[in-house]
């Protein structure tokens, strides 16, 4: 864990007092949606009962909470926010205070309904049979169809206009955007419906998506 994020959030921890969620590692936090991090007139000094690990190093002066650092948040999506992660150019991205992403994360289960894994290809398979995945070149393999998969599921702009059209980081990929349907936020041309904005924070919007985009 990078000092940073810790520091955030020992920062969070300190100040949540209702509402609150579970986080993977245990510490426990409330949403922090509604409540922008950065404070206005200056750094956030850390509370001196909980001082931040690794202190002595101020946090950086933009930026304040990324979307790296509430990826793992919401479990509803903790199968796709682990992609992201395996996706070095992806978790880079999403780390960097300067590039702003739309992560359209699509809920554990419509990646569990998925008919094959989010790494299978069927042209592998078709070119390489049952074993397309195995050994050395099969784990590139299965990587490279990852990237894509995560690729396709971050729009490089936030924020991220109704009607907007927009590619995905994924090369060669077809422009997507949103409109509202019936009071319900709707990715296009696919018709994903957006279960609800997790979270805005300073490079970024996580949005939780009720399906998974068809970019093959
Ligand atoms: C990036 O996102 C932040 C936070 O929403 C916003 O204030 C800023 O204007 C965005 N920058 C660009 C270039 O869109």
């Amino acid at each position: 864990m990078r000092p940073l994020s810790l520091y955030c959030l020992s920062l969070l921890a300190a100040t949540a007092p209702a509402q609150l969620v579970a986080l993977p590692y245990g510490i426990r936090l409330k949403p922090i949606d509604q409540q922008p991090l950065m404070d206005p007139v200056g750094p956030v000094v850390p509370p001196s009962h909980q001082p931040a690990p690794g202190s002595g190093q101020p946090p950086p002066q933009q930026g304040g909470v990324l979307i790296s650092d509430i990826m793992g948040r919401d479990r509803s999506i903790n199968i796709f926010a682990g992609f992201t992660r395996d996706v070095a150019s992806i978790s880079a991205r999403l780390d960097d205070s300067s590039k702003n992403s739309t992560v359209l994360a699509p809920r554990n289960s419509a990646v569990e309904k998925l008919p094959r894994k989010p790494w299978e290809d069927p042209r592998d398979y078709e070119a390489l049979g049952a074993n397309a995945y195995e050994g050395g070149d099969g784990q590139d393999r299965a990587h490279r169809n990852l990237r894509r998969f995560v690729e396709a599921h971050v729009v490089p702009v936030s924020p991220w206009a109704e009607g907007d059209k927009v590619k995905s980081l994924l090369d060669g990929d077809r422009e997507i955007w949103w409109e509202m349907k019936d009071g319900v936020k709707v990715i296009q041309p696919d018709g994903i419906e957006v279960d609800s904005i997790a979270s805005r924070v300073g490079n970024g919007e996580l949005w939780i998506v009720k399906g998974v985009r068809n970019y093959a």
